[in-house]
């Protein structure tokens, strides 16, 4: 198949180009930087700059290529989670107004599928794992509420449309190669530099996603039908066990634990709603659906 692959030189999307072109597909790569171009012919795609906010770009670009299947991985997010207040408004302009230039766009020129990146992490599923019916947490405080509201947004914006099939894929947090979760990312280095306690009991449910797992679920997304699919590991598990278990496997001591009202005065009410209500995710679906099989966490191996 023609694909549009937006943010194809991101931490997920190189891994996806690979997954793509291994499968046979043909590859049209956007990214707005001349280094991020280079990287995207070097993994086989056919790299496309263009600026996914100047919407007469994104237009021209769809008409010109005519992709059979569009795939929107855009993000702008910092590298460091310490910035995210800081950056979010850009990633959600990015996210809201380009990804929608790109949605626009596609319905427009009869594109066939649309396969979005969505979140399974600011999911409300109550006592237990959130399944695909779940709601976002779009009343969490600060970043976590933005967040959510803007993933609703995005959920409801692939739902509206009846002229293509419309995938959307709410993945868990991601670790691997360019993540904050990786031995070289950002949250390591916090840790290491003893920069993140363990706040209150612990207790909210974490799924992660290597990017290479994330990739293979939206390769088996373009043959799939309509819906949203949780692309979540097998192992949901609690701030309180994992975080301790990945000090470990990168080599940090074990974080300091602060009780709750310890962690509200010094790091805020939503680092202790992050770390103590978020719910993991259940991911029977994409198994099912995908052949979705993901690897096991390297700091529980
Ligand atoms: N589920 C999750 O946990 C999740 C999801 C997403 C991201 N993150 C984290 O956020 C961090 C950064 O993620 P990332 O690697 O995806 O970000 P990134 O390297 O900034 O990649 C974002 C992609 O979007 C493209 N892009 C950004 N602005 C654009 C614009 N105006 N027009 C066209 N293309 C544009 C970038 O192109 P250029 O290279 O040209 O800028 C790049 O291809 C990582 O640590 C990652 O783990 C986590």
């Amino acid at each position: 198949m023609k694909v549009f692959l937006a943010g194809a030189s991101g931490a997920l999307g190189c891994p996806l180009i690979r997954r793509l072109h291994d499968a046979g597909h043909e590859v049209w790569g956007l990214a707005h930087r001349p280094e991020s171009l280079e990287i995207i012919e070097r993994l086989g795609a056919h790299s496309v700059k263009g600026d996914a906010l100047n919407q007469v770009d994104i237009f021209e670009l769809i008409e010109r290529i005519r992709p059979e299947v569009v795939i929107d991985q855009l993000t702008s997010l910092p590298t460091s989670p310490v910035d995210l207040a800081q950056r979010l408004p850009a990633d959600c302009r990015l996210r809201l107004e380009g990804g929608g230039h790109l949605f626009e766009a596609a319905r427009m020129f009869q594109v066939r599928r649309y396969i979005q990146q969505l979140s399974g992490f600011y999911l409300d599923g109550g006592t237990g794992l959130a399944n695909e019916a779940s709601p976002l947490r779009i009343n969490a405080p600060g970043t976590i509420g933005d967040s959510a509201r803007m993933y609703a947004s995005l959920e409801k914006r692939i739902s509206s449309v009846q002229s293509m099939v419309c995938i959307g894929l709410r993945y868990g947090f991601f670790y691997g190669p360019g993540t904050w979760y990786w031995p070289d990312g950002a949250f390591s280095r916090h840790l290491h530099q003893g920069e993140i306690a363990l706040i209150g009991k612990g207790s909210s449910s974490f799924s992660f996603i290597h990017v290479d797992d994330a990739a293979q679920a939206a390769v088996a997304a373009l043959t799939v039908p309509s819906g949203i699919y949780n692309i979540v590991d097998d192992q949901p598990s609690k701030m309180s066990d994992w975080l301790p278990a990945y000090a470990k496997w990168i080599g940090a001591d074990a974080p300091p634990c602060l009780d709750e009202r310890e962690g509200l005065r010094l790091s805020g009410e939503e680092s202790v709603y992050y770390q103590n209500s978020l719910s993991g995710a259940c991911n029977h679906k994409a198994r099912a659906m995908l052949g979705f099989s993901p690897r096991r966490l390297p700091w529980f191996n």
